[in-house]
Parts: C-alpha cells; structure tokens; sequence
C-alpha cells in the first residue's frame, strides 16, 4: 500500500521517546511527514484525527510500567479510521511491563490497525551523573536497531494492497495491566544558588508546573516526576533532595546496570 502521509506523534520530556521516533521515521524515508509533540499542555488541546492513507506512529514513555496517566485523555480521543499504527514505548532499563499492550490495546479502540510495535531504551529520567542509568541512551545502537525497524515496517506496508491483509500483531503482556498510575505528589527538587531564572526548565515543564516567573515555585500536584526540568538546566542547578525520589534512583542505579536490547514486533 501507498502511505500518503507520515503523522509521528510523541510524548517526551527528556528527549529519548523523540530520539528514538525520529530515528524510526529516518528508516522509513518518507518525503511527506508531520510531527505532532505532544510533550506541552497547548498540543494536547487538539485531537487526532487520522485516516487509512496515513501512517501513524506514536512513541511515549514508560511511567512505573504503564503509559504515563496524563496522556489517558488524549490518547482516548483520537480519532482514527483503519490507519496503519506502530506503537512504540521507550524504557529506562528496568522494563516496559505491559505499557506496549495497553498502547496497542487503547489505539485498537480509537479505530487504528496496530501493524507493529517495538520497546526501547533511554537514559532513565531518574537517572544523573552521580547515580546513572542507560546513561547516553538511545546509542549508536539503538539508533540503528530503530532505523532498520522503520526500513522493514515500510518493506510490510509495500508487500500489501492495503492494511486490512496484514495480520494482526502479538504483543506480549498480561491482564489486569501490572506497574502503577498514580505518582507520588512529592517536593523532591533542590534548587541551588547558581539558578539564574532563565526560565528553561518552566519552558520545558510537560504539565506547566514550574512558575514561569520564579523556578524555585514547583506545583507538587502538577508534577509528574519526569525530570525536565533537572536535565534542562544548564546551569545543573536542579538536584533530587535526599527521600523518596533520590531513593528511587539510588535503586534504579544499583539494579539496573545490565544493558537491556530494544525489541520490535512486526
Ligand atoms: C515517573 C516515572 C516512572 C518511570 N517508570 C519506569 C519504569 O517503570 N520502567 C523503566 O524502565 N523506566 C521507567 N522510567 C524511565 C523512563 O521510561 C525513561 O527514562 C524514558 O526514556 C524517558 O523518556 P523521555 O526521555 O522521552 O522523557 C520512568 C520515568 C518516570 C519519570
């Protein structure tokens, strides 16, 4: 079948989900392509719609193995007719759970035909130079692995008349979903002296929870612990106080230091 149009849709506070798709969209060399991100407040006030002529790909973030909760809303009001779908989740290292098959399982109800689906890593949000994990990923690996992906979703589509004769995907996981969607509501960022108000980490906030006009005001019941506005700082101002979260990520540090491989159903 003909693709007419390439929509890449994702949610990525830290950069990897993107990394990751636009590598994917570079292997499937298309000339007509639209980006939708969907990391700011303002771009998930529009709805999705799309037809059986596009391929759609949307990439998000594994929140405590499961899809990050903020994007229920605007997942469930897409609105697509039979469009040929590739679901992707990107990790930090310790698992994906079975955040892929409740992607697959939401896009299947808004009206998409999953063609196929693949889990990657990136350097986990928690994660800094003092207590790292999957630091520098996506690498030149990952990369690779996500264009070859992209390359062969294209070969699938072109050995086709149209997604109807492609079968369906199987994706692994279990019902009920595992992993959890409530997040802590915790004050976990410590702010130093060589904070100069540049207001980048507010511009990058995914949920507008750092006040634009003084970054030292976080709102607690707005955030959700994605670690923007730690990485974005240029001037590494921003720091996890010692509790919960800094535990966190001592943990994710110690127990995840075995390098996991990206893996992509098709
Ligand atoms: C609240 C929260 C929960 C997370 N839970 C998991 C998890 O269950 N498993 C995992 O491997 N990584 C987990 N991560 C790490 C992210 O999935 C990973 O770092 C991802 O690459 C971040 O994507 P981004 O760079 O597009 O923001 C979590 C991150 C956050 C902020």
């Amino acid at each position: 079948m003909k693709i007419q149009l390439l929509k890449l849709v994702y949610f990525s506070p830290t950069g990897t989900t993107e990394a990751i798709i636009q590598s994917v969209a570079r292997g499937m060399n298309q000339r007509a392509v639209e980006l939708i991100d969907i990391t700011k407040p303002a771009a998930r006030k529009q709805q999705l719609q799309t037809s059986e002529n596009e391929l759609l790909v949307i990439a998000v973030p594994v929140y405590m193995g499961r899809l990050p909760a903020l994007l229920s809303e605007w997942l469930n009001s897409i609105k697509a007719h039979n469009t040929p779908t590739v679901c992707i989740v990107v990790y930090g290292n310790r698992a994906y759970d079975d955040a892929l098959l409740e992607l697959k399982d939401i896009l299947i109800k808004r009206g998409c035909k999953p063609i196929a689906g693949a889990a990657y890593i990136g350097e986990h949000s928690f994660s800094s130079s003092e207590l790292s994990c999957a630091e520098g990923r996506p690498d030149v690996s990952d990369i690779s692995h996500a264009e070859l992906f992209g390359q062969k979703i294209i070969e699938k589509l072109q050995s086709v008349l149209s997604a109807d004769y492609l079968p369906d995907i199987n994706i692994p996981g279990n019902y009920p979903y595992g992993g959890a969607t409530d997040l802590w509501k915790i004050d976990f960022i410590s702010i130093s002296n060589s904070c100069t108000q540049c207001g980048i980490c507010a511009a990058g906030c995914p949920v507008d929870a750092v006040d634009s006009g003084n970054s030292s005001l976080i709102n607690i019941e707005k955030c959700i612990l994605c670690c923007a506005c730690i990485k974005h700082c240029p001037q590494n101002a921003r720091t996890m106080k010692p509790g919960l979260m800094k535990d966190a990520a001592i943990r994710v540090n110690e127990k995840f230091k075995e390098r996991k491989e990206p893996i992509f159903f098709l």
